[in-house]
């Protein structure tokens, strides 16, 4: 595939760039997207399995769908891609990475301070007093796990659909969105606000912005740049002809 030219020049003037991630990052790791037609929300019902009220009304069954993909996640190991994005971090002098992603593999290939706007599937804490719950998940006789300073029923950490996000991540990504000069908003159908939000709000303020996707998105006609590809391709590419266009300038 051919990478403009005009979008290496951007991105070598750059001072700030960010990064928008969601699902399609990791689908080149194994672990499916939401909304492609043989994604979850294909197969599964959002309001039983990622909401407050699904899991109030059938919390064995909320359990046994987040334990289910947390075994595919700990056994799913990052992708192009995801180290691309990890030595982004090193080449630009400011750089922020946003996530809608739950599964740590931007971390797992190294990058830092990631902004996970919809929380972890790792982590799980107390639905009545909020504190983290660092015990034991799987117990005898299908028992579910319970607080230990409250009793209450443990929930896994991530952001379900009705619940704020949190809000010192959000006003970090939206800083970093209103500040860049450079976005990119990679592998997300920019169905989801307010994650969708971010790449809009970028090119009001003048930045560049680039969809990486193999799919057009709700959100393709307000970039300046669309590139058809998976951002295992892509992202790897980008930075070599970055590379090759900043070794020749220098
Ligand atoms: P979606 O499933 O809505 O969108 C995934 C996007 O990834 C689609 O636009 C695909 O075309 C694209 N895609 C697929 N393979 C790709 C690849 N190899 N490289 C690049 N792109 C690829 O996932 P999200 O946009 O992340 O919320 O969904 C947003 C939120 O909705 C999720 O965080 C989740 C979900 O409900 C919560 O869990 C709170």
């Amino acid at each position: 595939m051919e990478i403009p030219h005009i979008l290496i020049e951007k991105l070598a003037s750059a001072k700030h760039v960010a990064v928008l991630t969601g699902a399609g990052v990791s689908a080149e790791s194994g672990i499916k997207t939401f909304r492609d037609p043989d994604g979850l929300w294909a197969q599964f019902n959002p309001a039983e399995l990622a909401s407050m009220d699904g899991f109030m009304s059938n919390p064995d069954l909320v359990w046994s769908w987040y334990q289910h993909r947390r075994e595919i996640v700990a056994e799913s190991k990052p992708n192009p891609g995801h180290y691309a994005i990890a030595e982004m971090q090193n080449l630009f002098e400011k750089f922020t990475l946003i996530t809608q992603n739950v599964d740590r593999l931007h971390q797992s290939a190294g990058s830092k301070q990631v902004l996970e706007l919809h929380g972890n599937i790792i982590e799980n804490h107390c639905v009545r007093c909020k504190k983290d719950f660092v015990g034991e998940t799987t117990l005898p006789d299908g028992q579910l796990p319970k607080c230990s300073y409250c009793g209450g029923m443990i929930r896994p950490s991530v952001v379900w659909f009705g619940e704020m996000l949190p809000a010192d991540t959000l006003l970090a990504a939206e800083n970093a969105s209103n500040q860049c000069d450079f976005f990119f908003t990679v592998g997300t159908s920019g169905e989801v606000y307010p994650a969708a939000n971010l790449p809009i709000v970028a090119k009001r303020h003048g930045a560049y912005v680039v969809e990486v996707n193999p799919n057009r998105t709700s959100i393709s006609h307000s970039m300046d740049c669309c590139l058809s590809a998976p951002s295992g391709v892509a992202l790897p590419l980008i930075l070599n002809e970055f590379k090759k266009y900043r070794n020749q300038k220098s």
